[in-house]
C-alpha cells in the first residue's frame, strides 16, 4: 500500500442475506472506489450486538459478509479487511469519547431514535453506538468514510468526538469527511417499492437459479399499462432502455416471457459471482479476517498508546 493515498475505512453490518439493492447501492460503489485508498474494511460485530443476541447467527454473518464482499471483487491485498472485536481499543476508545460527549448531544442522533421508533430495544449500547463508530474512524486516522446517507450524522459525531478530544488533549485525532456515494436512484423491489430485506421483495445477490425464478415470478404486474412497470424497472439494471424496448415491444402482454427473459439476464448477471462465493471456504475467510485483524491491531495499538499518554494513565 503507498503512503500517499488517503486512507478510508468503512464498517460492514454482519446482517444476513444481500440482496440486489445491497449491491448497487452499497457494494459496488464500495468496489469501484476503495483501490484509490489505503482501505480498512471492518466488520462491526460489535455493533451488532446492540439487536443480535443469538451466537451461531453472529458467528455466521461475519464469515458471510466478508466471504461476500470477496466474491463481489474486493481483493484482500489490496485492503485491510478486519473484525471489530478482535481489535480491543475500539471498545476502549469508545469509553473515553462517552467521557467527552454529553446524554443530551447523543440524544439528537436519528439512527436511535428511528431503530427504538422500530420497536428495537433502547439498550445503552444502541444508544452510545456513535461513540464506538468514531473510534472505529478515528483509531486508524481515517480521511474518508463511504457510507449510505442514513449515516451522515454518525460521521458529524465522529467529527465532533474528535474535536473534543483534540481542545481538551491535543491534537490528536483527524477529522473524517463522509463520501456518500449518488447511488443510481433506489433498486425497487418486486413489488415496485424500494428492495429492502425488511420488505420481503428481495431478488438475493448470491441467489441459485430457483431462487432467482422464484423471485421474479413474484414481481407483481398489473395489466393497465404499456409494459410491467415493475419487471421493467428492474431489467433495466441490467439492460439499456434501447436494448429493451424491442423486446417489451414483441412481446407486449406476454408477461412470461419477458419475466424469462429477466430471468436469464438476472442469472448471467449473477452466475459468476454465485460461483465465486461457493468457491471461499470458511477457512479462505478467516485466513483473511485474521491478517486483517493482525495489521489492524497494531495500527490501533500505537494509537491507542498516544492517547492514553495524553490522558494522564500511563505511569
Ligand atoms: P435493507 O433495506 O435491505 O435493510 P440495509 O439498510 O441493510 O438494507 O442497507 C445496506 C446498504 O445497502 C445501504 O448502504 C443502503 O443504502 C443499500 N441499499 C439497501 N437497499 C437498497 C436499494 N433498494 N437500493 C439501493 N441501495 C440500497
Ligand atoms: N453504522 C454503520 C451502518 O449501520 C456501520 C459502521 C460501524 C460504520 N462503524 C463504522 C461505517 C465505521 C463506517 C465507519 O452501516
Amino acid at each position: 500500500m503507498t503512503q500517499n493515498k488517503k486512507r478510508l475505512l468503512t464498517g460492514l453490518q454482519p446482517s444476513g442475506q444481500l440482496h440486489i439493492g445491497n449491491y448497487f447501492g452499497a457494494l459496488k460503489p464500495f468496489v469501484d472506489l476503495y483501490p484509490e485508498f489505503e482501505s480498512f474494511l471492518m466488520v462491526v460485530d460489535y455493533h451488532a450486538l446492540t439487536s443480535l443476541k443469538n451466537p451461531a447467527d453472529l458467528k455466521q454473518n461475519i464469515l458471510d459478509v466478508v466471504r461476500d464482499y470477496l466474491a463481489v471483487g474486493v481483493d484482500p491485498s489490496k485492503a485491510t479487511i478486519f473484525q471489530q472485536s478482535l481489535v480491543q481499543e475500539h471498545t476502549e476508545l469508545a469509553w473515553i469519547f462517552e467521557c467527552l460527549v454529553t446524554v443530551p448531544f447523543l440524544m439528537q442522533s436519528h439512527a436511535y431514535k428511528d431503530k427504538v421508533t422500530k420497536g428495537l430495544e433502547p439498550n445503552a449500547g444502541l444508544f452510545n453506538y456513535p461513540m464506538l463508530m468514531a473510534a472505529d474512524i478515528l483509531l486508524y486516522d481515517t480521511q474518508v468514510v463511504p457510507v449510505g446517507q442514513d449515516q451522515r450524522q454518525h460521521i458529524e459525531y465522529a467529527r465532533e468526538a474528535a474535536a473534543k478530544f483534540n481542545n481538551t488533549f491535543g491534537q490528536t485525532f483527524i477529522e473524517p469527511e463522509e463520501r456518500i456515494s449518488d447511488t443510481l436512484a433506489v433498486v425497487p423491489g418486486t413489488d415496485g417499492k424500494k428492495m429492502s430485506k425488511s420488505y420481503g421483495n428481495t431478488i438475493p445477490l448470491f441467489g441459485t437459479r430457483e431462487e432467482i425464478t422464484k423471485a421474479v415470478m413474484s414481481i407483481v404486474t398489473d395489466s393497465s399499462g404499456e409494459r410491467p412497470e415493475h419487471v421493467y424497472a428492474i431489467h433495466r439494471l441490467f439492460k439499456t432502455d434501447a436494448e429493451l424496448e424491442p423486446l417489451y415491444k414483441a412481446n407486449k402482454g406476454n408477461y412470461k416471457n419477458l419475466k424469462d427473459a429477466l430471468i436469464e439476464d438476472l442469472d448471467a448477471f449473477i452466475a459468476p459471482m454465485r460461483e465465486k462465493r461457493n468457491s471461499i471456504s470458511d477457512e479462505d475467510v478467516k485466513k483473511v479476517i485474521e491478517e486483517g485483524s493482525a495489521k489492524a491491531r497494531t495500527l490501533a495499538a500505537a494509537k491507542m498508546a498516544d492517547v492514553r499518554n495524553k490522558l494522564g494513565v500511563t505511569l
